[in-house]
Parts: C-alpha cells; structure tokens; sequence
C-alpha cells in the first residue's frame, strides 16, 4: 500500500480528485493517510473528515507570533507527519514554500501549478494567463505537475503538463473551471506515475 499525504490550504478539489482516484480504484493500492492544513477554515478539512483521512492544522500564526523562525515550522511539521509513514508528499493548493527543514525529511514531494512550465509562477496564475490572452501574448495556458526539491516557486523537475485551450468566448469562470479539470485528471496520472503503478 502506498501512502499519500495531501498538504491544502483552500477548497480541496484536488484532494477531492485523489480521494477518488484512491476509492475507485484509478490509483490501485494507495491511500491518501493524512491531510495537513495550514488554515483551520480550508474546505479541504471537511473533504478530508468526510473520506475518513486524519487531518492536521498546523498554522503559520502562532510560529509568526512567537518570532519563531520558518525553518521551525517546517521542522515541526516533518515531525507531525513522521508517523504516518508517507511514500509521497501531494501539494494540493498548500500556499506556503516548504524550506529545507522539512525537504530533506520528504524528498518526494509534488506540486500542481495551474500553468505551463515557467509561465506564471506564484499566486493568480490563472488570472494572469487570462489577462495575457486579453492582450494577444499567449493563445492558450496549461497545466503542469512537477517535483519540488528545494525552494523554488512553482518549478522543479518536470513530471507531466497538458495545455489547456483559451477561446474567445471564454470568461475568466470559464476558463478556471476548465483549468482545475485539466488539474484533477493530471494530478492523479502524475501520482501513479511517480509512484509506479
Ligand atoms: C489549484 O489551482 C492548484 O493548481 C493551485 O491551487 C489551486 C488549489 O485548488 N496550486 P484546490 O484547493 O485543489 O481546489
């Protein structure tokens, strides 16, 4: 049985993807084991509770308030998941950089960005893209799934990426609903392929 832990921040759909990914059999012999949470209002949680997968809030607040350096966090944080034995880290909308400190605990760990390689790291990336198709720069965007082995934002070895069509008659909504379920699909081929299924 491989096992899984989903880092989120927000809604979830992601998680939601893997979970029944997991539960139908798409993603045979693996289990998603736990979900951390850095924000305690994260629809994600309630996925997770709803599946039966522990979840972890771990907050950035209390370190912030305290002066306690990142690199804590982070140690922390490796600790907190240590014992449920995890074949691979998912980041699933986790909006913080992982450091070092908990890196070199979890070398395998994945990120979905909701672009094509070194197009619109960071937050807003679809937003971006859609501003950038307003103006002619770009006639379609994509999604991508890629390792994150140090501290960059959004880049890292690549593990696979699908273009994703922008038309004319597109909005803003239109296109985000077509991105995330470009994201769902390629998520959970990206997992059974890093984990060899
Ligand atoms: C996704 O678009 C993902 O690519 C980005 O954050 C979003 C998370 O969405 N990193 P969800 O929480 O999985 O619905």
């Amino acid at each position: 049985m491989k096992r899984l832990a989903v880092f989120i921040s927000g809604n979830g759909s992601n998680l939601q993807a893997i979970l029944d990914a997991t539960a139908e059999g798409r993603l045979p012999d693996t289990s998603v084991a736990v979900v951390v949470s850095n924000r305690k209002e994260a629809y994600g949680i309630q996925r997770a509770e709803q599946a039966g997968v522990p979840v972890i809030y771990h907050p950035l607040r209390p370190y912030r308030q305290a002066g306690k350096p990142r690199e804590q966090y982070d140690a922390d944080l490796a600790e907190l998941i240590a014992p449920f034995e995890v074949d691979l880290i998912v980041l699933a909308g986790w909006m913080h950089i992982l450091s070092m400190a908990f890196l070199r605990h979890y070398p395998r760990v994945l990120n979905i960005h909701p672009a094509l390689p070194d197009t619109f790291p960071g937050t807003h990336a679809i937003e971006r893209a859609w501003e950038a198709f307003q103006r002619g720069e770009i006639e379609h965007t994509g999604v991508m799934v890629h390792l994150a082995p140090d501290e960059g934002v959004d880049n890292g070895p690549l593990v696979c990426q699908e273009i994703v069509p922008i038309y004319a008659s597109d909005t803003l909504e239109t296109l985000e609903a077509r991105i995330h379920e470009a994201e769902h699909e390629l998520y959970v081929r990206a997992i059974a392929q890093v984990l060899g299924l």
